[in-house]
């Protein structure tokens, strides 16, 4: 049985694009849940601007108040040096340096261009290296971007060569809008793996826009690829991408990996109390299906 490691994003990716600020207090009650579901892996929170994302300006308290599970790895998303200084300074375990594959997007998010966020990703190695932290890369819109449309795939390799050669040892590519099809996901990670396998993890970061999220999954698995993130109840989006629905739902996909005979050390039944909690704390439903259906080994009376 191959085992799946799941990246929780919902606190980070799910919350920050959501209009009504979610207080401190119910941020740390979501990552206290989700730190005991079994889940190894979770990006907590980022450290950006709060202009830029006014839901994510108390990550610093978060995180000091937040009780942490030993095991857990609590990872933070950041954009620049700044952003790292604080993640060390907030003793994250560890930190994600996001960039666009997209000239258009990049600017959008970060207010810089591609080559300015590479630079940032080399000073932010250098900071995490020096602190024995972990630094992990992410490239986005790498399966197509809104503003731009296609991305060639030949320049995701080109952005994966430029993180190889800073030292990265791993990569989350992310299909930020949900405009990557099966097929696609497959054909670009089987390359992707063949060409770097050896020296670099990778990862998929999916968002479920248009309805492929779980089928990606799947073409990411047949690739071969074992790292995926995920968004408790499937919240999520993107506060610099037009009409980003939620990310690929973790208890979805968690149930889906089950049944298929996957491990994730994940405890489903606890997973889905969470995200029920998440639907509570957020006062509205949330697109996670299986919270609704239950699992499908569940039996209802005749
Ligand atoms: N954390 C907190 N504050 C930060 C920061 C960080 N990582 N980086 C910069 N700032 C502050 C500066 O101190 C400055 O504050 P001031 O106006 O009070 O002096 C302000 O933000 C502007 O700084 P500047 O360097 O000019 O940045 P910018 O306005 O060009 O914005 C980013 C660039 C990267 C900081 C901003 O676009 C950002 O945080 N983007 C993140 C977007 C995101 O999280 N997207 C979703 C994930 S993919
Ligand atoms: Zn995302």
């Amino acid at each position: 049985m191959t085992e799946i490691t799941i990246r929780e994003v919902g606190t980070r990716d799910g919350i920050q694009s959501l209009g009504a600020f979610i207080d401190t207090p119910h941020k740390i009650r979501l990552l206290e849940a989700l730190s005991d579901t079994g889940l190894r892996r979770i990006e907590a929170t980022s450290f950006v601007s709060p202009k830029a994302v006014p839901q994510m300006a108390d990550a610093t308290d978060v995180m000091a108040r937040v009780h942490r599970r030993p095991g857990v790895i609590y990872e933070a998303l950041v954009p620049n040096v700044r952003g790292a200084q604080d993640a060390i300074a907030a003793r994250m375990d560890s930190v994600l340096v996001v960039l666009m594959a997209s000239e258009a997007f990049n600017r959008k998010n970060v207010r810089m261009g591609v080559e300015d966020s590479l630079a940032q990703a080399a000073s932010i190695k250098a900071v995490t290296d020096a602190a024995g932290m972990r630094c992990t890369g992410a490239i986005g819109t790498a399966f197509g971007c809104p503003y731009e449309g296609e991305v060639p795939e030949a320049h995701v390799f080109k952005l994966i060569e430029r993180f190889a050669a800073l030292g990265f040892d791993e990569l989350m590519l992310a299909d930020t809008t949900g405009m990557a099809n099966p097929l696609q996901i497959e054909r670009t990670m089987r390359r992707v793996l063949d060409r770097w396998g050896d020296r670099i993890a990778f990862g998929l970061h999916l968002h479920n826009t248009r309805g492929m999220g779980l089928a990606n999954v799947v073409a990411g698995l047949n690739a071969g690829v074992v790292t995926f993130d995920a968004s408790v109840a499937g919240i999520g989006g993107c506060p610099f991408a037009p009409q980003a629905a939620g990310n690929i739902s973790t208890e979805d996909t968690v149930h889906m990996l089950h049944e298929m005979g996957y491990t994730t050390g994940i405890d489903l039944e606890r997973l889905i109390e969470v995200a029920r909690l998440a639907q509570d704390i957020l006062g509205r439903e949330l697109p996670g299906q299986v919270m609704k259906a239950g699992p499908r080994w569940r039996l209802h009376a005749a």
